[in-house]
């Protein structure tokens, strides 16, 4: 028997900001990527003539794209997972009508998919919002952001109805928690209840999202995004246990909401002792009465919890500090290493909510030293990623409902914590580098026929 299934979904995921460059062309508007031209912890700056960035060129997919969806092709991807630039088609957000170079560049794009039979699945927010929308109104604090998303999504699902019929709302949505102008276009002081009234008008935009598309593309499914943030008790005393729950929570609250339609009473309470009363409206509730089809989430690390603060040494991860687990090996960049966590994962939100899941994000970031010869032989990657997917076929043994599997940044990018494009994920080489130089031109790594042959033996060779 097959370890996976005939209609497993496999491929790759990527974002706009973090791949396509072209920040100026065919009437974008500034988003708020742009303005942080160091990543999502680095300073919010204004951009001057003349200036430059790594993410304004970045891999240059804006151009390249019919190259590089032919060398997913040879891998044999049935799925490539991108992101719509929501500053191409409403430059600054407010517009009524959209702009039309923009909506005409991602109609080039899913035609090259479909001359592949590559399926898209695409993101209609990923880590950026057009700037306008915070400069002039404040970012998603303001309610009327609902209606400018709404605007946007259901042009995009009218634009593409026929050619796109997966689609996520908010990239790691939890992630706003962490990076507050990244994810609701806040200040990064801003006070958790401004933080939490924000993600609340986004979590009403992304369930009046889910209904556009229900009604636009009756054949779609939409799913939201989570950041799998897995945490373990580091012992297992009650109170590191508990706290343990309530932090997995934390993140699980915007699947909760997502999936089943309504704030749950933990997070009420939650908020109601700290002294946060949030504006939720009857026409609210009944907006996130209409839930998702199906999970997705990114998984690359997890982490322990304790009570004990002397024990509290937090280490950074990518959007949420953890505390390190001394059972697990970590990578350059000290994120821990848990395929088993993976189906841990997997399993906890089958079980939550019983819905179909789609691993949208996995992979190791990592430095790539091209040979003598320009080869790469990127073994540690082969290994994170082998290890990884043998956990989602147990996970799938398990009775798990998994669609599909896209690894992030089959070809390398710019990363979006720090915008470094020496921290490689690809299956195919880049050639550029922190400081800009490089050709641009691509490679494929000892990796590409790894995956390669993962997919067309459906997972047998792992
Ligand atoms: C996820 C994001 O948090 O992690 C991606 O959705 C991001 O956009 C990925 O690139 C890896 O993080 P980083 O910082 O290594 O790029």
């Amino acid at each position: 028997m097959k370890r996976f299934p005939d209609n497993f979904l496999w491929g790759g995921a990527v974002a706009a900001n973090q791949v396509e460059g072209a920040w100026q062309q065919d009437g974008k508007g500034l988003s708020t990527s742009d303005v942080q031209p160091q990543g999502i912890f680095g300073p919010i700056v204004q951009r001057t003539a003349g200036d430059s960035a790594l993410k304004d060129i970045a891999i240059d997919f804006y151009h390249r794209y019919p190259q590089d969806i032919a060398l997913f092709a040879e891998m044999g991807f049935s799925c490539l997972r991108v992101s719509i630039a929501w500053s191409r088609i409403f430059p600054q957000g407010d517009e009524t009508q959209p702009n039309e170079a923009g909506l005409a560049y991602y109609d080039r794009l899913f035609d090259e998919l479909a001359r592949h039979h590559i399926q898209p699945m695409v993101t209609l927010s990923h880590y950026e919002m057009p700037l306008g929308l915070v400069q002039n109104y404040g970012g998603w604090g303001n309610r009327q952001l609902i209606n400018f998303f709404l605007r946007y999504a259901r042009t995009v699902f009218q634009r593409y109805q026929h050619k796109v019929k997966l689609w996520l709302t908010f990239n790691e949505i939890n992630m706003s928690l962490h990076a507050p102008f990244t994810g609701v276009g806040l200040p990064g002081d801003s006070s958790k209840a401004a933080i939490y009234q924000a993600i609340h008008h986004q979590l009403v935009a992304s369930a009046l999202a889910v209904k556009a598309c229900h009604e636009i593309i009756p054949d779609a499914r939409i799913g939201n995004m989570l950041l799998g943030g897995l945490m373990y008790p580091l012992t297992c005393k009650p109170e590191d246990v508990f706290e343990t729950l309530q932090q997995n929570r934390s993140w699980q609250f915007f699947g909760d909401v997502q999936c089943r339609g309504a704030w749950p009473g933990y997070m009420l309470r939650q908020l109601h002792e700290q002294g946060i009363e949030l504006d939720i409206t009857d026409e609210d509730r009944a907006a996130l009465r209409e839930t998702v089809d199906f999970i997705s989430f990114s998984y690359y690390m997890s982490g322990c919890v304790t009570t004990d603060e002397a024990l509290n040494q937090q280490a950074r991860g990518n959007v949420l500090s953890m505390v390190p687990n001394p059972h697990l090996p970590s990578s350059e960049w000290g994120w821990q290493i848990d395929p088993i966590g993976l189906r841990t994962l997997l399993n906890m939100l089958w079980d939550r909510y019983q819905k179909p899941l789609f691993i949208v994000e996995n992979g190791l970031g990592a430095k790539d030293c091209p040979q003598a010869d320009g080869t790469i032989e990127d073994d540690y990657r082969i290994s994170y990623l082998n290890d990884h997917l043998l956990q989602v076929a147990e996970a799938l043994k398990d009775g798990v409902e998994i669609m599909g599997y896209t690894s992030w940044g089959p070809i390398d990018l710019i990363s979006a914590s720090k915008a470094e494009i020496s921290k490689r994920y690809g299956f195919i080489y880049v050639d550029r580098h922190d400081d800009g130089a490089g050709s641009l031109t691509r490679s494929r790594k000892k990796s590409f026929f790894w995956y390669q042959r993962v997919i067309a033996t459906q997972g047998d060779s792992l």
